[in-house]
């Protein structure tokens, strides 16, 4: 089967669905590897791939597609406003073994929503409509939207989902915030309940999922055929199978600061680049020990943003970490 065959036999079929979000510089093709060796979820998504005038596809990107090395399916997602651009990359991307083309309707960076494109698109519904009844008539394989609630308010979801119903995507990931809120509190997940009544697709609930047991929870109260989970997975690539485990009803057995250790040193091994400056590559690991680390507590975080070297790096993880008490890597 192709990718869009596994992904098009996952959408029909209703076992859970779990996907690792997109998230820029984190979601490379050796993160993805490092998920699986979890068990991973069922689905990954690229980060987005900036489309304009005449952009490409990144080279960068496109290796988590060409070298996908989970053996799952891997939705390319795109970002952008400019309708002749979108379908000429969305045409492109199909070239490549694609579970499905995603649509960016939710990222916040003012330099992003500025141009109207990601989260700022939020604000012009009619424009909305044009690309995506131009991309639904690019794509041939499932076509799938991630969203925000709105831009100033979540108000404006229900003027989203018509749209997302008049062009039947094939499924639609809810992050319940609006982009003007960020990261902040507030997860709207009853509007994740109403999209999953509303739209005759599937519907994946995201934002701030941390536990199996929260997740459980979650998937019985909006009623949505998965979840999707970004900052959680970095922090627990644990989770995904934990919450399989716990929708069977059986025991979460919880990796010990020891297992944790162990995944810092295979982010490590995997995100190292030869030749890099050691500098560079503690700089790098930061951007994952700054999620990890609001599952560890405030003085690690505190004390691994100070470190510069990789003797010290090990030492603050060392001092951390290793230990045989379990761990539940939820935010503190
Ligand atoms: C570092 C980072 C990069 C992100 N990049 C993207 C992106 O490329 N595309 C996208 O749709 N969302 C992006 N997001 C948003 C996530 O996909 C997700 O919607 C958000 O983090 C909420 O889910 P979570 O609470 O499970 O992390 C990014 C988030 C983070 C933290």
């Amino acid at each position: 089967m192709t990718p869009s065959e596994t992904f098009s036999a996952l959408l029909r079929g209703n076992a859970l669905l779990t996907a690792l979000a997109p998230m820029q510089d984190v979601t490379t093709l050796q993160f993805m590897r490092v998920v699986d060796r979890y068990g991973g979820p069922e689905i990954y998504w690229t980060e987005y791939f900036r489309v304009h005038g005449d952009s490409r596809p990144e080279k960068w990107i496109l290796d988590s597609i060409t070298k996908n090395p989970t053996g799952k399916p891997v939705v390319a997602q795109m970002i952008g406003n400019d309708i002749p651009a979108l379908v000429r990359n969305a045409k492109l991307l199909q070239k490549f073994p694609v579970a499905a083309i995603d649509l960016n309707l939710g990222c916040p960076a003012p330099i992003v929503y500025r141009k109207c494109a990601g989260g700022g698109l939020l604000r012009e519904p009619q424009k909305i409509d044009a690309i995506l009844g131009a991309l639904r008539d690019a794509v041939s394989i499932p076509f799938t939207v991630k969203t925000r609630i709105g831009f100033e308010s979540p108000e404006e979801f229900d003027l989203l989902l018509p749209i997302f119903a008049k062009h039947a995507i094939d499924l639609l990931t809810v992050h319940a915030r609006t982009v003007k809120q960020m990261y902040r509190p507030g997860v709207r997940y009853d509007l994740i309940a109403h999209a999953a009544r509303e739209l005759k697709c599937p519907v994946l609930a995201n934002g701030n999922v941390f536990s199996a047991a929260q997740a459980q929870q979650l998937l019985a109260e909006t009623g949505a055929r998965g979840l999707m989970i970004g900052r959680g997975a970095i922090r627990n690539p644990w989770l995904f199978e934990q919450i399989r485990v716990q929708m069977r009803g059986e025991n979460i057995k919880l990796p010990v600061g020891r297992d944790v250790l162990n995944y810092v040193h295979e982010l490590w091994d995997n995100e190292i680049t030869p030749g890099v400056r050691e500098s560079a590559q503690v700089q790098r690991m930061k951007k994952f020990t700054n999620f990890i680390g609001e599952g560890i507590g405030e003085k690690f975080l505190h004390d691994i943003r100070r470190v510069a070297t990789t003797a010290d790096f090990w030492r603050v993880c060392e001092e951390y970490l290793n230990h045989g008490e379990p761990m539940a890597l939820a935010p503190k």
